[in-house]
Formats: structure tokens, C-alpha cells, sequence
């Protein structure tokens, strides 16, 4: 563990206490009283592995997805039936691996979510490239989808063959988008690859833009330790300019930016399942975040259906936060979204982000990484990449850590950060 993760940590938390995940877990989640809650469904199968991709997935096969798919919908009914009547969500988010594979059954898990959960905002699914077939987006968009996400990663085949993954047409992506019609179709593409350049990534977002997007992803490649990758990350400086070169683009386009690493071309398309207060995760791998929660479901199909079948709960992990460690993860987590509203964060916490956070707001405006208007603190461009950068230390601290653990062993017994 990093010495300036900890440092941060203990500075942050005003604690020596470490964040820590232990396997004791509670059988009733309560969530009758949080406000602003996603769903996030996992499902954890790909045709074909990519050796970059550090998510919970394995190769596709027919039976055990359905099989699967069968202890989905268990779990949702067990969750979905601690609470007394529905509960409003904001919305329900569809990822993977590749979901589209279980295309026969999403209308199925929509059914279940809609038993318990009232959806405001619209339902969103990950789509692989090879998903884009015309009866497959028909499917979905008649079993409730309103907003897809394509992962392109580039439309350059250098990349792609780097990347290990066959290259993507987009003459016929734009065929497809046209005659199927989302209320948001996002694609995802990944930067600071070796040599990658401003005029390799430019052509890539005005490609996206012209063939059906309406939204944009640009991740910037994180070499995960126990992927199987060999891919050399970027020089700090280089990653800069660029994402600075791409930052400026989109804005001079006059694309939005939603958050960290998306933009859009029109105020309605948002795709995001990162930016919410509180969510319910289902399936293998999925997060749950509550008001003062933290869990985390195992990594194992087989243990996961296992638990199911048992009428447990397939948790492996928990953390029951302190006012300050959740204040910390409150921040953090809204931050991607590139903008912090003091009175939001007093309506969650039922105390003043000034009090709190008073001497930590000063100093980011005094080193000009913030900037501050009637409560709502923005981030400057290079308030945005000192953030891309220590959530690029986070992910490879605490993320990396968590997910190599649990890979490994279905039920660790505990994780201390
Ligand atoms: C679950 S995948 C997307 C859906 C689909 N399975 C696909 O591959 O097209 C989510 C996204 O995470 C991003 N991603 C995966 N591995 C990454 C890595 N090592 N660094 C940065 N982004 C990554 C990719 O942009 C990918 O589209
Ligand atoms: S990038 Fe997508 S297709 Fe590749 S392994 Fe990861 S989830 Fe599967």
C-alpha cells in the first residue's frame, strides 16, 4: 500500500483507522431510507477474454449463464423483498462482461427488478461491438433499454490489434444506430495507449459523434496487476497533454462534460453508473453502497449460486464506515463527476461541507484545482488531472488490491487498506 494513499487516507478521515473488509455481513440490507439509489446488475460472461479487462467475467457459456441468470433473479427477489412496498431508483444499469449474451433473459430480470423498484431515469446496458446486430438491439429496446454503451475502445485497427480485439466498422454501426433508435448511445474508448496521439483520439470522438453517439467514454488505460497484459502505460507528462489536448476539443465542440472521462453533445444524453449516492449491486463482483455500508458480492458463478440457492445473501465482503471514511467515499465519488455542491452534501450528512472539509476546500482553490460559485466547487483542468491521477493511484492501491484478492479466493477473510 502506497505511503500517499495512506497519508491521504489518514489525513482525509482525521484517523489512523484503516479502512478495513471483513466476511462478516448482514442478512437484511436496509435501504427504505436512502434517496437517489441506482441498481446495477453484473453478468460476468464474454466470448472471448480480453487480456486488459481487469472485470469479473468468464469465457460464455449457454447453461451455466442460465443457470446463472436463474440465481440473478433469486437474488434480486431475496433484496427486493426486505423492503416494504416499491421503492424508487433512479435507474438500472446492465454490465460485465458482455450482458447482451443473456439477451433472452433481460426483459426476465427487468420483470423482477420492476416487482420491487420503481426506475425513473431509464435502463442502460454495456454492449460488445459484435452485440450490434439488428434483432439483438430490437430485443433489447422491447424489453425496456433506453440507453446503450458501446465498447468501441478505438476505431483505429493499430489499436485494436494492440488491444487484442478485431477491429469495429463504422459505416455499419452508423447503418445499425439509425434503424434502432436509444435515448443514449455511449461509446467507450481507451487512451494513453503507446503511442497514441491528440490526432489518433480526435478522430476517434468525431467518429463516435458522427456515426450515433451522443455520449463519449475515454478511460485511460490502467495497467492492472494481475491481468495478463503487456501493454507499457504512458508517461505521466504525455497522459497529461493529451488528456488536457482532449479536454479542450470536446469543449471547443461544445460537448458537455458530465464527468471526469465523458462528454456529450446534448444535455439529455447522460451514462454514468459511478455518480450516485447510494446503489444495490446483484450478481457476481456487484457493490452495494449504502448510507453507512460498503459490500461487495463474491467473484465465483459457482459460490455465488451456491449461496443463492441457499437463500443467503452471496456477500464477501463488508465495510461499515465512519462519519469520515464515508464522507471521504461521498467525495470522492462525486468529484468524478467533476463538480462538488456544498448543499447537496449537507442535505446527505446533515452538516456543512465547510466545517468539515473547510481548510482541504482553501488549499485546493489556492493551488487552483478548484473553483468555487455560490456553494458549487468545480474543477479546473488541472484540478481534473490531479484527480485523474490520484484516482489512477487509487484504482491501482486500493482497486487492484481488492479485486486480485478476490479473484483468487471466493470469501477472503478480511482486507485492510
Ligand atoms: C465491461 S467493459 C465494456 C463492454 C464490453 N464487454 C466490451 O468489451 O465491449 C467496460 C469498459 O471498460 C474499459 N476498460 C476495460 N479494461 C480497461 C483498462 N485496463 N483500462 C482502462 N479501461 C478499461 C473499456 O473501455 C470497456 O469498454
Ligand atoms: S473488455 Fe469486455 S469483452 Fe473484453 S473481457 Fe472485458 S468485459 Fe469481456
Amino acid at each position: 500500500m502506497s505511503i500517499i494513499t495512506t497519508a491521504t487516507r489518514m489525513w482525509l478521515t482525521k484517523s489512523v483507522k484503516p479502512f478495513t473488509f471483513t466476511n462478516t455481513y448482514d442478512e437484511k440490507l436496509k435501504y427504505d431510507n436512502e434517496q437517489n439509489m441506482g441498481l446495477y446488475v453484473h453478468i460476468p460472461f464474454c466470448k472471448q477474454i480480453c487480456d486488459f479487462c481487469p472485470y469479473c467475467k468468464e469465457l460464455y457459456n449457454a447453461e451455466k449463464c442460465d443457470e446463472y441468470i436463474d440465481s440473478l433473479i433469486r437474488e434480486i427477489h431475496l433484496v427486493g423483498n426486505m423492503h416494504k412496498g416499491k421503492k424508487q431508483v433512479t435507474s438500472l444499469y446492465f454490465g460485465g462482461g458482455s450482458p447482451a449474451l443473456a439477451v433472452d433473459r433481460i426483459q426476465e430480470i427487468i420483470c423482477a427488478i420492476e416487482l420491487y423498484f420503481d426506475i425513473t431515469e431509464g435502463i442502460c446496458i454495456e454492449l460488445h461491438p459484435s452485440d450490434l446486430e439488428l434483432s439483438k438491439l430490437e430485443r433489447l429496446k422491447s424489453s425496456g433499454i433506453t440507453k446503450i454503451s458501446i465498447g468501441i475502445q478505438s476505431f483505429n485497427k493499430k489499436f485494436q490489434f494492440l488491444l487484442g480485439r478485431c477491429a469495429v466498422n463504422a459505416e455499419s454501426i452508423s447503418k445499425i444506430l439509425n434503424e434502432v433508435k436509444f435515448e443514449t448511445v455511449s461509446m467507450d474508448f481507451i487512451f494513453a495507449l503507446p503511442n497514441q496521439t491528440f490526432e489518433d483520439l480526435k478522430e476517434d470522438i468525431n467518429t463516435a459523434f458522427t456515426c450515433g453517439a451522443n455520449h463519449i467514454a475515454i478511460y485511460p488505460f490502467i495497467d492492472f496487476t494481475f491481468t495478463k497484459s503487456k501493454i507499457k502505460t504512458m508517461a505521466k507528462k504525455q497522459k497529461r497533454k493529451l488528456l488536457d489536448l482532449i479536454t479542450e476539443y470536446c469543449y471547443s465542440k461544445e460537448y458537455r462534460r458530465d464527468s471526469i472521462w465523458t462528454f456529450s453533445n446534448n444535455e439529455t444524453a447522460k451514462y454514468s453508473s459511478m455518480t450516485r449516492d447510494n446503489f444495490l449491486g446483484f450478481g457476481c463482483s456487484a457493490t452495494t453502497l449504502l448510507n453507512d455500508t460498503f459490500k461487495i458480492n463474491t467473484f465465483s458463478v459457482e459460490e455465488y449460486i451456491k449461496r443463492i440457492t441457499k437463500h443467503t445473501l452471496p456477500t464477501a465482503l463488508t465495510i461499515k464506515f465512519t462519519l469520515r471514511q464515508r464522507m471521504i467515499y461521498y467525495l470522492f465519488w462525486t468529484a468524478y463527476s467533476t463538480k462538488i455542491d456544498s448543499f447537496e452534501f449537507e442535505k446527505f450528512f446533515d452538516t456543512s461541507l465547510k466545517k468539515m472539509y473547510g481548510l482541504e476546500l482553501f488549499l485546493a482553490k489556492l493551488f487552483g484545482f478548484i473553483t468555487e460559485k455560490e456553494g458549487v466547487y468545480s474543477m479546473t483542468l488541472k484540478g481534473a488531472f490531479y484527480y485523474h491521477y490520484y484516482e489512477n493511484f487509487y484504482t491501482l492501491s486500493y482497486i487492484d488490491k481488492m479485486w486480485g484478492v478476490m479473484r483468487k479466493n471466493a470469501f477472503p477473510h478480511n482486507i485492510r487498506f
